[in-house]
């Protein structure tokens, strides 16, 4: 186990490169095994640890692939020759659930764990399920996993209750090799999937409508691999936007989409930063002391819930009080920890009244869920004194070198192993 420790205090400057998207990342490496013809090659994968377990479920599903010297990592669909997807990897991660639409589409038969419930929230699967079932899946659900089997998915009309990326996704997934057509209303319209669409659209498929409301899915015979380079990571990019904004700083944020990063540009705008954009950068120039602002979590192109934990810390140094409304998950646990670091911050069910205080002070802090991991590093970055954040693993499932590249810009970080975990009883002695 690593915690990681933190002066605080230091102003941020100079460049930093943003990794692929996480989020883009993991339904493609699953979709990449709907390739019968060919190995597909994917560029830009982040190397984080949620990363590294869907490549796990996929091996142990019979998918061969490995990466080379340049970092792209290979993935030959057509070794796929299992239905049951592990239990002991898939609780990690909720991504996993993506297993599903490949295996039905691939296989007609899935057997995968049900998502539990996590730190933000219950977060079911219930849109997915009805989804596949709609397509002619027959699904039980027993001993806590989705069993799911179809001669082949038909394609359907659904309408999926509310914007929701992962069923969106899944379904795409799971309809590109179904018969006839599958059209999906009230999608998603994240650049991730997007992305998903043009990359299953380079194997092959039929995708129209990607980042709109509705998608028309024609199912087709097969799909061959291709060469392919993810999007980058808005969310990452967001994090260091933050992190720059929260010390003072001057940085140069690159390799982005700036399209994607409309909303949080403009709300980190209204907080008295200024934004310089060009094609694939921005350079964030932050005040000494931000302005507080309101500001409600939404499906894209609003204001991403990721990022929301990385904003409140901000706010909680800013001058003046800020509203902040979460509609999306269960996602304000973390604001436990910053309190402990000083901040004046009261929830009243999904909203978080935060009223700027002109110093944070350094504590030891936890990780609840990736995100507020980054909002602790943030408020760390700001904090007088030194500040201590355990539940590293948590942060490293979504960030690439996190700590490098915050040193690249000038913070004091480290990452310290600790003895958490360790076997009390074994330091306990045995008296006779
Ligand atoms: C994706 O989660 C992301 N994860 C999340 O990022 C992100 O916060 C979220 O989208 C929203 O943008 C990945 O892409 C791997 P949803 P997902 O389905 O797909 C409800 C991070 O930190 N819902 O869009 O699981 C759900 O509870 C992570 O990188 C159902 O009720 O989110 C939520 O309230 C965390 N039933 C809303 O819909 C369902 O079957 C939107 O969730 C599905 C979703």
């Amino acid at each position: 186990m690593a915690k990681l420790v933190i002066q605080g205090g230091k102003r941020l400057q100079g460049e930093v490169k943003i990794s692929g998207a996480k989020n883009s990342a993991l339904p493609i490496i699953v979709a990449a095994a709907l390739a019968t013809e060919g190995e597909c090659v994917l560029d830009n994968i982040p190397k984080d640890s949620d990363v590294g377990t869907i490549c796990l479920i996929l091996r142990s599903l019979g998918v061969e692939l490995w990466f080379d010297q340049e970092g792209k990592l290979h993935v030959v669909g057509s070794t796929l020759n299992k239905y049951q997807a592990p239990y002991d990897l898939v609780r990690k991660m909720r991504a996993s659930f993506y297993t599903a639409g490949l295996l039905l589409a691939r296989m007609g038969r899935a057997e995968v764990p049900l998502p539990g419930g996590c730190a933000i929230g219950s977060r079911p699967v219930d849109f997915h399920i009805r989804g596949f079932s709609q397509m002619g899946a027959d699904i039980t659900i027993e001993h806590g996993f989705m069993k799911a089997t179809c001669d082949k998915l038909i394609g359907t009309n659904y309408y999926i209750n509310r914007s929701s990326v992962g069923t969106t996704m899944n379904l795409m997934i799971a309809a590109t090799l179904a018969e006839g057509t599958t059209v999906l209303e009230n999608c998603a319209k994240e650049p991730e999937v997007v992305d998903l669409a043009i990359f299953l659209n380079g194997m092959g498929a039929q995708i129209r409508g990607a980042g709109t409301d509705i998608i028309r899915i024609e199912g087709v015979e097969k799909l061959r691999g291709i060469e392919y380079t993810i999007i980058p990571d808005r969310i990452e990019a967001g994090t260091y936007m933050f992190a720059a904004a929260i010390t003072g700083g001057d940085v140069l944020i690159k390799d982005i989409v700036i399209e994607h990063l409309r909303s949080p540009l403009s709300k980190i705008e209204e907080a008295g930063v200024v934004v310089e954009k060009g094609a694939t950068e921005v350079r964030i120039i932050a005040p000494e002391r931000l302005t507080a602002i309101d500001l409600e979590t939404a499906p894209y192109p609003g204001f991403p819930t990721d990022l929301q934990q990385p904003l409140v810390a901000c706010m909680t140094v800013a001058d003046g009080t800020s509203v902040i409304t979460e509609n999306i998950f269960d996602r304000f646990r973390y604001v436990d920890e910053l309190r402990r670091m000083g901040a004046d911050i009261k929830v009243e069910r999904e909203t978080a009244i935060v009223r700027g205080v002109p110093q944070l002070t350094g504590a030891p802090v936890e990780v609840t869920d990736l995100r507020a991991g980054a909002a602790l590093v943030i408020a760390g970055l700001a904090a007088a004194g030194t500040t201590e954040i355990y539940g590293l693993d948590i942060i490293d499932r979504g960030y690439e070198r996190l700590e490098d590249k915050l040193r690249g810009l000038g913070a004091d970080i480290k990452r310290v192993e600790t003895h958490e975990g360790i076997d009390a009883f074994a330091q306990i002695e045995t008296r006779v």
